[in-house]
């Protein structure tokens, strides 16, 4: 019997390549291509795509598939794919939930402890001979015991959470609606939890709800000695207000995992000091990514065996 033929987006390690190969007839995607330069009928013949990446995908390309049925995301986020386009026309989408929740929390921490204690200017300044020849390194800023206040109280944000309260913080949460939580304080009006908070950490979906969340007026309301931590989507962020605040020092400082633009960021963040800079990379380690991609092939399996799907989205 032939192969389902199935249309992969970017490029994907061995691990998932190759039992991809095996079971599907696999046709490659870069971002930049036209899907018109693939012949008739290879788009007729395609059910599938494995999604992967921040490209958009809209209605220009899933129309091109006559027989799409399903759109398979490597990922949590499903932002810049048009669901509302996919359910019109019956195209089911799939995500990675819960298998990248920890990695992603552990960085936002990671981040924010490296931010807070300059661990890598510290580090340079070992490496560079500094600390013998001119002393200890500047006093840094103490994360134990701060009001944090996480923004979007998902699988992620909650993660998040949980892990800060090894750290002593109070805890404040904004989102749609109050959750059954261990004595975290939840807020309606982000300016307000801004305003009380000496940390914020954005956890919240990407998406035009959520576009420009955090606004210049969220985060003057965090104040010059807060912080700001991104580990969300780069639209979430007012980012031209984001990064006046920090040459202004109208902020402390920002540590960002993603970007408006990735991963051609904005070049003004180059020229700051008080910001610590990530190459979107929340979710990227072997463990997560294997875990990722093995679900995204469960979900194609599924489809392809007319069995209810193992993450849906729409
Ligand atoms: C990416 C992510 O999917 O899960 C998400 O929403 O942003 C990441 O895990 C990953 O970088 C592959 O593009």
């Amino acid at each position: 019997m032939s192969k389902p033929h199935l249309i992969c987006f970017e490029t994907y390690d061995d691990w998932d390549r190759v039992p991809l190969s095996e079971q599907y007839e696999v046709h490659q995607f870069p971002a930049s291509s036209n899907p018109l330069d693939l012949s008739e009928h290879v788009r007729n013949s395609v059910r599938a795509f494995a999604f992967k990446g921040h490209a958009q995908l809209g209605a220009d390309i899933m129309d091109t598939f006559p027989n799409l049925g399903l759109i398979a995301n490597y990922g949590v986020g499903f932002d810049t794919i048009d669901v509302k386009h996919a359910s019109n026309k019956g195209i089911a989408v799939t995500n990675t939930p819960d298998v990248l929740t920890d990695d992603v929390a552990d960085l936002a921490i990671g981040m924010l402890l490296a931010l807070s204690r300059d661990i890598t200017g510290a580090s340079a300044w070992v490496r560079s001979g500094q600390w013998a020849s001119s002393g200890a390194y500047p006093l840094q800023r103490t994360i134990s015991g701060k009001t944090i206040g996480i923004v979007g109280l998902g699988r992620i944000g909650y993660a998040v959470a949980t892990r800060l309260q090894c750290f002593n913080a109070h805890i404040q949460y904004f989102a749609r609606t109050e959750k059954d939580t261990p004595g975290w304080i939840f807020q309606n009006d982000l300016i307000q939890m801004a305003r009380v908070s000496d940390i914020l950490m954005v956890a919240v979906s990407g998406g035009p709800d959520t576009t420009g969340i955090v606004s210049a007026d969220v985060i003057q309301a965090l104040g010059p000695d807060g912080v700001l931590v991104n580990s969300a989507r780069g639209t979430t962020i007012d980012e031209d207000a984001l990064i006046t605040a920090l040459e202004n020092g109208d902020i402390r400082g920002a540590a960002l995992d993603v970007f408006y633009n990735e991963p051609n960021i904005d070049p003004r963040f180059l020229a700051l000091e008080n910001v610590l800079l990530q190459p979107h990379q929340s979710s990227g380690t072997v463990e997560t990514r294997q875990r990722m991609g093995e679900l995204q092939r469960q979900n194609l399996k599924a489809f392809f065996a007319g069995l209810p799907l193992v993450t849906p989205v729409n």
